[in-house]
């Protein structure tokens, strides 16, 4: 029995890592294996990858090189932790994927869609989640949580200014529109539990 491929998505502070913990616990409750993972990250390459990207001056890669370096890290999570778990029938469930590519590097850093989804393809046999979640809140809300946890510690990226991040918010909502079999848009504002059970509503095509 093979698995099923999940990713969450959406701005920063938005409670994806938060709410990936949760929607596993309720799936392992339901008797399913379930691996957690995230990007940048979730492979041993990929997670040195994702020192490079997240942390140095502002202008350390150009939009292009983040692209490449992300769509290199996505190919070596793909191929050493999605794919095996997939083939092995666990349900993973990933915190950001291809898609915050196409939002960050993309729409928000002056990329061709077309030309995140030509590396994709080459990197990772274009593999696709069955189901995007896009968890959305306000910018500011969100930056007030991420600020709030991380403190000076802002990445990156979280370190850019509202109008990139506005930019990143409207791409998600594009490809959500876009979209629709795969992609499923969260109300992320309210309380865990019920973003919880919007999502795990949002999988009921896909459960057994
Ligand atoms: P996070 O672990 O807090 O989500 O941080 C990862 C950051 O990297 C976040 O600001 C979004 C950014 N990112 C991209 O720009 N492109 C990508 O493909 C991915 C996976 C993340």
């Amino acid at each position: 029995m093979s698995g099923r491929f999940i990713s969450l998505e959406g701005g920063e502070g938005a409670g994806k890592s938060t709410q990936a913990r949760r929607l596993a616990e309720a799936l392992r409750s339901r008797g399913l294996a379930v691996v957690v993972t995230r990007e940048p990250g979730g492979s041993e390459g990929a997670e040195a990858i994702r020192a490079l990207l997240l942390h140095g001056a502002q202008n350390r890669w150009s939009a292009r090189s983040e692209a490449l370096l992300f769509a290199a890290a996505r190919a070596d999570h793909v191929e050493k932790t999605i794919r095996p778990a997939i083939d092995s029938g666990a349900w993973v469930i990933c915190d950001r994927y291809l898609d915050s590519s196409r939002a960050y590097q993309g729409l928000a850093g002056g990329i061709d869609d077309a030309a995140i989804l030509a590396l994709h393809g080459f990197g990772s046999h274009g593999l696709l989640p069955d189901r995007t979640f896009v968890l959305e809140v306000p910018v500011e809300q969100g930056r007030a949580r991420a600020e709030s946890r991380d403190g000076a510690a802002a990445d990156r990226f979280a370190a850019r200014g509202d109008a990139f991040h506005a930019d990143v918010a409207a791409a998600f909502r594009r490809f959500a529109t876009r979209e629709p079999a795969r992609f499923r848009v969260i109300d992320a504002a309210t309380d865990p539990d019920s973003v919880t059970r919007a999502l795990l509503a949002g999988l009921a095509d896909l459960l057994p």
